[in-house]
């Protein structure tokens, strides 16, 4: 399990227990995780799942592909070095903890 921390855009914290293999958006929307509103459920289609990774956990990640990039694009809050989108964060196997910012919108 790793400990993921999301911090929202007022600064409130939630920590959930996550399982090798599940997204970052998946965890969050089945703990009712407010501020990831993941439309179109994962399919790289709506960026609507935008978080800004904390740089210290950026290389547990693969880097960002083109069909994200793109999305990454159409964020409603600005895009910046450490923006990528929770459905593509897989929590890695050995993964201790991972710390996100959501955006103050997303859509
Ligand atoms: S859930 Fe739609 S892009 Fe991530």
């Amino acid at each position: 399990m790793a400990e993921v921390t999301l911090i929202n855009h007022s600064g409130t914290q939630t920590t959930l227990d996550v399982p090798p293999g599940t997204s970052i958006m998946r965890a969050a929307i089945a703990n009712g995780v407010r501020g990831i509103y993941a439309e179109c459920g994962g399919d790289t289609m709506c960026a609507t799942c935008h978080v800004y990774v904390e740089p210290e956990f950026s290389e547990l990640f693969p880097p960002v592909n083109e069909d994200e990039d793109e999305m990454l694009e159409a964020t409603a809050c600005d895009r910046l070095p450490t923006s990528r989108l929770s459905c593509r964060l897989t929590i890695p196997e050995g993964c201790g903890a991972v710390v996100v910012r959501l955006p103050e919108s997303q859509r």
